[in-house]
């Protein structure tokens, strides 16, 4: 999580900014609102306030905010300042170390990085005097999100339209997270539980969260990869990785974990996935007639199976990393399960334990790789999402196995 100081000055695009700070937030960031005194004839400061939760910024000499010199204070905490839109004065004046108001002057006191997204009419932005200041900017390390090309606010039909606010929180991240490590890896996570329909109203289910496949989720894309996140019927929410998948059943999650495996570098199958459901569910509600019931279930497909038994046939495919929930023998049937389904690493814990698997934060597992087992103590489910992405990581340096070439 970063604290990114976001400024909005007086273009028409301002209302976008209000985008760019929920997708910043989307993705775990704080984000504190930064006005020019135009950018407030555009957009009010209250829609930043509620937005952000924070004070917004809209004047460099506001009585009773000066106690800790805020540009100053905030120059030295800010993990990045993103300009969004950017008028061609205010790129003027960051170009020249203009300093008359809170934005410019925390340009000048800030060493974070800094992006900025222009906005402004076709003319000014192919002006000399603006191209200089970029090209200014830019030599002094400053980024930008180019202007997207379309009909302009001004009339005019050219390039100077503010991106869009997913470029710009795009752009965002992969400064603050700059050549991860898994840069340019497609991940596949499924998480979650399924749940397999009896009737209309009732259905087999489990007690997984989904915070484990959520937590290495997040941490991929954290580490850089491109992340499609196959998530079963949840409490928690998901995190707001690049795209998310909503599945119900074992059935549905297959299809979506086979539809997508083709095109992924590695497939982290943490989903809790039914292994029977009912053969054939009941397409009306079923009524207690009967002193008992029996239920027919038939297997589901194992999905992280399949994967692996495809790989095995054709000799490609992503880096296949499993689950295994025990409650007794962990790493023996760990280990069995590696071999079974022909995966990469296993990721064991022992259910029964209170303080790891289901429905809390923390996490006790071993991890089963080709080297053999590691166990790895208590910790929180994102430390442990860490560790696996590392053992991920030196396979994929290893033996590269990719599935789309
Ligand atoms: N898994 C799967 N498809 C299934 C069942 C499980 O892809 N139908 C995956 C899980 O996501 C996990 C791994 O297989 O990564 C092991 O799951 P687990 O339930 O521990 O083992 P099972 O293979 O179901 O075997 P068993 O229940 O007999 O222990």
């Amino acid at each position: 999580m970063a604290l990114i100081a976001l400024g909005v000055t007086g273009g028409i695009g301002a209302y976008k900014a209000v985008e760019v700070a929920r997708g910043l937030q989307k993705r775990g960031h704080e984000v504190v609102a930064i006005m020019t005194a135009s950018a407030t004839r555009f957009v009010g400061p209250l829609t930043f306030e509620a937005i952000t939760r924070r004070r917004v910024i809209t004047d460099q000499f506001e009585p009773g905010a000066n106690a800790d010199i805020e540009h100053i204070a905030l120059a030295s905490s800010i993990n990045l300042l993103i300009v969004a839109p950017a008028t061609a004065n205010l790129i003027g004046k960051f170009a020249n170390g203009l300093a008359d108001d809170f934005l410019s002057t925390l340009y000048t006191a800030t060493r974070a990085p800094v992006l900025v997204a222009p906005a402004m009419n076709t003319q000014m932005f192919a002006h000399e005097a603006v191209r200089r200041n970029l090209e200014t900017l830019a030599a002094r390390g400053v980024r930008f999100v180019e202007p997207g090309e379309g009909y302009l606010a001004c009339g005019w039909i050219g390039k100077g339209r503010l991106a869009e606010p997913d470029e710009i929180v795009a752009a965002a991240e992969s400064i603050l997270h700059p050549a991860g490590p898994l840069r340019g890896k497609r991940v596949l996570v499924a998480a979650g539980p399924t749940f397999e329909d009896l009737d209309p109203v009732r259905y087999l289910g489990n007690r997984s969260s989904g915070r484990m496949g959520f937590a290495i989720a997040e941490e991929a894309e954290r580490r850089g990869a491109d992340v499609t996140l196959v998530a079963g019927p949840t409490s928690v929410e998901p995190p707001a990785v690049r795209s998310v998948l909503r599945v119900r059943g074992a059935a549905d999650m297959h299809r979506a974990v086979l539809e997508h495996a083709s095109a992924a570098d590695v497939v982290v199958m943490a989903a809790a996935v039914a292994d029977y459901a009912p053969a054939e569910p009941a397409r009306q509600k079923i009524s207690k007639d009967v002193e008992t019931l029996t239920l027919v279930l038939k297997r589901t497909p194992d999905i992280l199976g399949n994967l692996g038994r495809q790989r095995l046939a054709s000799g490609k495919g992503p880096l296949l990393v499993g689950f295994a929930a025990e409650t007794e023998q962990v790493v023996e049937r760990a280990r069995a399960k590696r071999e079974e389904k022909h995966v990469d690493l296993i990721v064991a814990n022992d259910v029964s334990r209170s303080d790891a698997g289901f429905d809390v934060d923390t996490n006790v597992v071993t991890i089963v790789g080709p080297e053999g087992s590691e166990s790895l103590p208590l910790q929180s489910k994102s430390r442990v999402a860490g560790e696996i992405l590392d053992r991920v990581e030196r396979l994929l340096l290893k033996q590269p196995v990719v599935s789309h070439s």
